[in-house]
């Protein structure tokens, strides 16, 4: 898909759907039925003799976020339709509200034929920063614009959008240009991790997954470095190898190096991704339903592959390193077993108890080792438990951090990128839970509190570095929503993007 700036004029330029936006007017009791339109919506709204203000006013369109209202200027804008779409509350109106609507939009208009597009969204209106505004829209009209079809065959696949046009004026063009170069390059390699998390499980092997990540390298001019399994037993990554032992395939620790400050220690920022390319729960045997899901147990990896994708084409001045350690959970004769005790990376001892707790166990030794090699802050992201769905859903990732600094910045990274993290905690009393009698630590909790006490799991290897660990098993993956279809949502990458971004100044 191209996509572009124009700074035509609005009635003049012709394409298969124009799309503006408009929010719920401040309700004072008064004007019930009102809506505020964005610039470009304000002026269709002049050249259709207040058409969008009259549909309002009967009832037709509220301004809701994601409601959309269709109008056929049948000549009198050389477009062929216009698109109303609701950012929801004025007092709300903000970049992720804009996002959404853009991603609905888009959505819609791609689904029902359009090929040329226009995105008008643009505000003039105090608190609305107008670049913001300007990425957001190329951010939500790319992510719902996504569509993961290489496995159907070309006849299926004709409805895509083939250009994108961002409508600026002529005075902003420059701060335009700089918001749809960001935004693409943020959703570019947010739909790269979306990619590899819903590529079939047949396809996207450890050894598949370490191609993609040093293919990418290499086009966006990262060091990389991928250790076999020969390396992996030599450093003594015995999570890793547990885990893996059940499996045909190899596992792979895969390393991406970015250097954007080279003057000072490349043991900064570690970004760690957990990439168990399908969990079957090993000898601890998932059930049936909706197993295929697990696929997406790589979510954290794609996550940080993704990341560190955006960051080599946004150059922060900042050095950061991606790891991932990956492998499969499968059963068989040579899995291992409840009740096998492991020895990971920095000499520790866990306790099996459930092969299905497999992802703290190769996060353990993907976390010694930058612990060891001297990376802070660390940050791991992995799909890691059932408990933090339970407990927030689908709509924020649990954070788990032993630095207040460290949470605050990643929750404004999240913000800025539209994610949202919630804090959960890692008090000591919780450790009481993983006492082992005859290793050094057992693997799980038991069903309370099991995302924290999987948290605290991995407290164990981070020494003293500063740490976050991103729990995203409930946003990782999603069902289909107006704004997306079910699969990957590549949660993650745009906020270490932003981590990254600010963590550089
Ligand atoms: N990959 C799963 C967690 C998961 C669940 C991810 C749902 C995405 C959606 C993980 O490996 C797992 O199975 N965790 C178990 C641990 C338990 C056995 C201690 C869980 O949370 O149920
Ligand atoms: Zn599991
Ligand atoms: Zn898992």
């Amino acid at each position: 898909m191209e996509i572009q700036i124009t700074t035509r004029d609005v009635q003049t330029l012709s394409c298969d759907a124009l799309i503006v936006g408009a929010a719920r007017a401040p309700q004072n009791g008064q004007e019930e039925k009102g809506i505020v339109l964005s610039t470009t919506a304000a002026a269709v709204d002049k050249l259709l003799d207040g058409l969008l203000q009259e549909r309002a006013q009967a009832g037709e369109f509220q301004g809701n976020l994601g409601e959309l209202l269709t109008i056929h200027p049948m000549g009198r804008l050389a477009a062929q339709r216009v698109i109303v779409v609701g950012t929801g509350a004025q007092a709300k109106l903000d970049a992720q509200a804009i996002r959404r609507a853009s991603a609905i939009a888009t959505r819609h208009v791609q689904n029902t034929g359009a090929k040329q597009v226009v995105l008008a969204q643009g505000w003039q209106i105090a608190g609305i920063d107008e670049a913001l505004t300007a990425q957001a829209q190329v951010e939500g009209a790319l992510l719902g614009a996504y569509r993961f079809r290489k496995y159907q065959k070309s006849d299926n696949n004709q409805k895509s959008i083939a250009q994108l046009l961002l409508l600026a004026s002529e005075a902003k063009k420059d701060v335009y240009e700089q918001a749809l170069h960001k935004g693409q390059v943020l959703v570019e390699a947010t739909n790269f991790a979306r990619d590899l998390i819903n590529e079939p499980p047949n396809v996207l092997t450890p050894t598949e997954l370490a191609r993609r990540a040093t293919t990418m390298a290499e086009q966006a001019g990262l060091a990389y470095e991928v250790f076999d399994e020969a390396k992996i037993k030599e450093l003594g990554m015995g999570g890793l190898l547990g885990v893996t032992q059940g499996s045909a395939q190899p596992p792979q620790f895969i390393i991406l190096r970015y250097q954007g400050d080279p003057q000072h220690s490349d043991k900064v920022l570690a970004l760690v991704g957990k990439g168990i390319t399908f969990d079957t729960g090993g000898i601890s045997l998932k059930p049936p339903a909706d197993m295929d899901e697990m696929k997406g147990d790589m979510g954290g990896a794609a996550a940080v592959i993704g990341a560190m994708q955006a960051i080599a084409a946004l150059k922060p001045a900042i050095n950061v390193t991606g790891l991932v350690p990956t492998c499969e959970n499968m059963p068989s004769g040579t899995a291992f077993r409840p009740g096998d005790i492991l020895r990971i990376l920095n000499g520790k001892t866990i306790e099996i108890v459930n092969t299905d707790a497999e992802g703290r166990l190769i996060l353990a030794d993907a976390l010694s080792y930058a612990e060891q090699q001297g990376f802070s802050p660390i940050i791991d992201l992995a799909t890691l438990t059932g408990g933090i769905v339970v407990a927030l859903g689908h709509t924020m990732t649990g954070l788990f951090c032993n630095d207040e600094q460290l949470t605050a910045d990643i929750i404004a990274a999240g913000r800025t990128a539209g994610e949202k993290f919630w804090p959960m905690p890692l008090d000591d009393e919780y450790g009481d839970m993983i006492k082992s009698e005859i290793a050094d630590i057992k693997q799980t909790g038991g069903r309370w509190a099991s995302s924290v006490t999987a948290a605290k799991i991995l407290e164990h290897f981070v020494g003293n570095a500063k740490w976050a660990h991103l729990d995203i098993a409930g946003t990782s993956y999603g069902d289909k929503k107006s704004y997306q279809e079910k699969g990957g949502t590549g949660v993650g990458v745009r906020t270490l993007t932003e981590l990254a971004l600010s963590l550089a100044q």
